[in-house]
């Protein structure tokens, strides 16, 4: 149930159940109070023995006015009065007798009658409808007649005809009290139901940003209810994941920078440590002939050319990382640019004993969007690996050339000593070099690849490794196709350099 639906069932039952509660008590109250439900009966102004009771006062009417004819001084005996009272609470009157122009006489219900309002002597009416004396109504019936000494006597038999006034100023202030034990009491309960629902999750909301805010990201969230706290808690456990995310990329970049400075620091400072030995040897005498002084400048020579290639390979990697290096994109037929690409590498490569083996499709079409130099730098990289850590006597490198009509696919397989399983994820990673060209005497940074993956990736393309132990490596480059590839017949050519 929606926190709004439950607010307005809770408003309606606010002012539902105190009513319900109300008419209920009060009810409860009457009869209580009086006795009998039927009791209540008298206090209508039309009820069923109004007609018995206005019988009953009647005859004790005329009971009075005949005694008054009969015995007056009778009448007017306080022991005599004071016998009445019994008889006119049973037909729930009162009387009151005026001798001349004081009371008399007065039964205790009417001590509180504004007498001076009560009718003249003289306005006698055997029956009279209703009269309004002070503040209350009667009925009254008015009998006047004179003593013997000549003393004016009016005789009131008067019933409170205002029944609910009377019946609400006994009870008003039960009920005033009841209306509003009643009224706190629902609001009381209601407003603790429905705020136990709402703040006991917004408790837990608020726990849960307290974990967040001390860096806690650990603590997950259920939500319970599909009300707007548990869409709110949903949505808090989604920011929650997407922080823990945030801040573990985050963490990773912390890393890789510490890791990044680490390799730099340790990799500049190998070559500069054997330099600074060679320097010295040459300065304390320990070269001491022409040939041990040429090849300790050659080393150092070496190791100097090792740094300047590093630092060009950082400063590269470090602009692309930053996305600083400008890209030079051209249409570029890519079988034409491989084959001259190796054309111009096959000197080298069968000095070094190397055999090129590339294969495409003659008819293919091999257009695409692509920067010349950098290219030739990811070419470069990938071939000199080749190079750099082959095993065998016979070296070859296998490049094949396919297009669909989405890409074009280069892969270079070679014949080295491939890459273990578990290095393979990591190949790609900045500074990452495997175990076994850490411990050769290979050389290199780490960089190679890495830079090639981003350049490949500002293309559009990508960039795959597969390897097997003792069989070799084979690098896999797509990139997309920017022709439309026509189809005709497939025979392939090779081109051995
Ligand atoms: N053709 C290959 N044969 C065997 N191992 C390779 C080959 N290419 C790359 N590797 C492994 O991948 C690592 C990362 O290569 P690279 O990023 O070019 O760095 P570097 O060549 O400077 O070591 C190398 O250190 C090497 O262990
Ligand atoms: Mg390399």
């Amino acid at each position: 149930m929606s926190i709004k639906l439950r607010l307005i069932l809770s408003n309606i039952a606010m002012i539902t159940v105190p009513i319900i509660l109300f008419i209920i008590t009060s009810f409860l109250l009457m009869i209580v109070f009086l006795g009998d439900i039927r009791e209540m009966t008298n206090f209508l102004p039309e009820s069923h023995n109004y007609h018995k009771t206005k019988q009953q006062d009647t005859i004790m009417f005329l009971e009075l006015k005949e005694k008054s004819v009969v015995n007056p001084d009778g009448l007017m005996s306080q022991e005599y009065l004071q016998s009445l009272n019994n008889d006119l609470s049973k037909i729930d009157s009162g009387l009151m007798i005026r001798k001349n122009d004081e009371i008399f006489f007065s039964t205790a219900e009417l001590r509180n009658v504004d007498t001076k309002e009560l009718p003249e002597f003289g306005t006698e009416r055997s029956f009279r409808s209703l009269e309004k004396v002070g503040e209350q109504t009667f009925a009254i019936k008015q009998h006047d007649f004179f003593l013997q000494d000549g003393a004016r006597v009016s005789l009131f038999l008067m019933r409170d005809a205002s029944p609910w006034n009377r019946f609400v100023r006994t009870f008003f202030p039960i009920l005033f009290g009841l209306c509003l034990l009643i009224l706190i009491a629902t609001n009381g309960l209601l407003a603790y139901f429905v705020s136990k629902s709402i703040i006991k999750p917004i408790n837990q909301l608020k726990k849960a940003a307290h974990f967040i805010k001390n860096g806690d990201l650990e603590h997950s969230m259920i939500a319970i209810r599909n009300d707007e706290i548990g869409q709110l808690t949903q949505s808090f456990e989604e920011m929650r994941i997407q922080l823990k995310e945030s801040h573990k990329i985050q963490k990773q970049y912390e890393d890789n920078r510490k890791e990044l400075i680490a390799h730099i620091s340790h990799d500049l400072k190998t070559p500069i440590t054997s330099i600074k030995g060679y320097i010295e040897g040459i300065r304390d005498g320990v070269a001491d002939t022409p040939e041990k002084r040429a090849r300790y400048i050659q080393t150092i020579y070496t190791k100097a050319v090792d740094m300047d290639h590093l630092i060009d390979e950082l400063f590269l990697f470090s602009k692309l990382d930053l996305g600083k290096v400008p890209f030079d994109f051209e249409r570029l037929d890519i079988k034409d640019y491989l084959t001259d690409y190796f054309e111009e590498l096959s000197f080298d490569l069968r000095k070094q004993n190397v055999d090129l083996n590339f294969q495409y499709t003659p008819n293919g079409i091999y257009h695409v969007l692509a920067d010349r130099e950098k290219i030739k730098r990811v070419l470069a990289n990938i071939i000199n690996n080749s190079l750099k850590y082959m095993d065998k006597d016979k070296k070859e490198l296998k490049i094949s050339l396919h297009s669909t009509d989405e890409n074009v696919v280069i892969s270079i397989t070679d014949n080295g000593p491939g890459i273990p399983d578990e290095a393979i994820p990591f190949i790609f990673n900045q500074f990452y070099r495997a175990e076994q060209s850490r411990n050769n005497l290979t050389g290199g940074s780490g960089l190679g690849l890495s830079i090639a993956k981003m350049i490949i990736e500002e293309h559009n393309g990508e960039i795959k490794l597969e390897s097997t132990l003792m069989i070799g490596t084979k690098i896999t480059i797509i990139l997309p196709n920017h022709t439309f590839v026509l189809r005709r017949p497939h025979h392939e050519k090779d081109f051995d350099y």
